[in-house]
């Protein structure tokens, strides 16, 4: 059986292993890399599924603020190793993350995927009509939920970048 826990930093090489092969090699010029690029995750919310001591799920969670005001969190990417998946690992990732970023008291989270998927856990692109991301997006597939009821009513504009500058960016602006 797999546990999720804590992303431990030396995991890093492998979790980009997977993700380049649940993505491809375009992975990293998605519309939500513009909103992770340079940044660092969210404190807590970087968690891992492992099983027999090997990397099979990985999730990630990031600062934004919409408008330059209502603060969110990006989901994702997250990813299962393709010969684990179906087994929900997926949902756990997810389920695992939604209920820290809650109980860190986070008010809403966004992500670009697909809405039949996502759908379960509380995902609608309905909420996110109002923002805009950087790039292109399917708006079918820009998709955003409340961790606390009424944290997106004020929500309308771009999304940004709100997290803590990656520490070799910090070391490079110091
Ligand atoms: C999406 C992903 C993380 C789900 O992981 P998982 O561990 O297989 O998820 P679960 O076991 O919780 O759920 C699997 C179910 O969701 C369905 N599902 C997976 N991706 C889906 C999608 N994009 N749209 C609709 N349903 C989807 C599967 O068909 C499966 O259905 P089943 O239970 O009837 O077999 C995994 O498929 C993956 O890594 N995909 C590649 C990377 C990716 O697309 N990440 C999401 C980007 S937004």
């Amino acid at each position: 059986m797999y546990r999720i826990i804590p992303e431990p930093p030396e995991v890093a090489p492998q979790i980009d292993i997977l993700l380049d092969r649940a993505f491809g090699p375009g992975r990293r010029k998605k519309t939500a890399q513009m909103l992770r690029e340079g940044q660092r995750p969210a404190s807590g919310l970087t968690l891992i599924a492992i099983e027999n001591g090997r990397l099979v799920g990985t999730i990630r969670f990031w600062h934004l603020r919409v408008g330059g005001r209502v603060p969110a969190l990006l989901l994702g990417p997250v990813a299962v190793d393709s010969d684990e998946r179906s087994r929900g690992i997926g949902a756990a990732l997810i389920r695992r993350g939604l209920a820290v970023a809650r109980s860190q008291g986070h008010g809403a989270v966004i992500l670009v995927g697909d809405e039949a998927y996502y759908r379960r856990f509380g995902f609608r692109a309905e909420l996110a009509r109002r923002m805009t991301l950087p790039g292109p997006v399917d708006r079918r597939r820009f998709l955003a939920m409340e961790l606390i009821p009424g944290a997106l009513a004020p929500a309308a504009g771009r999304v940004h970048p709100a997290g803590q500058p990656e520490p070799r960016r910090a070391r490079r602006a110091a």
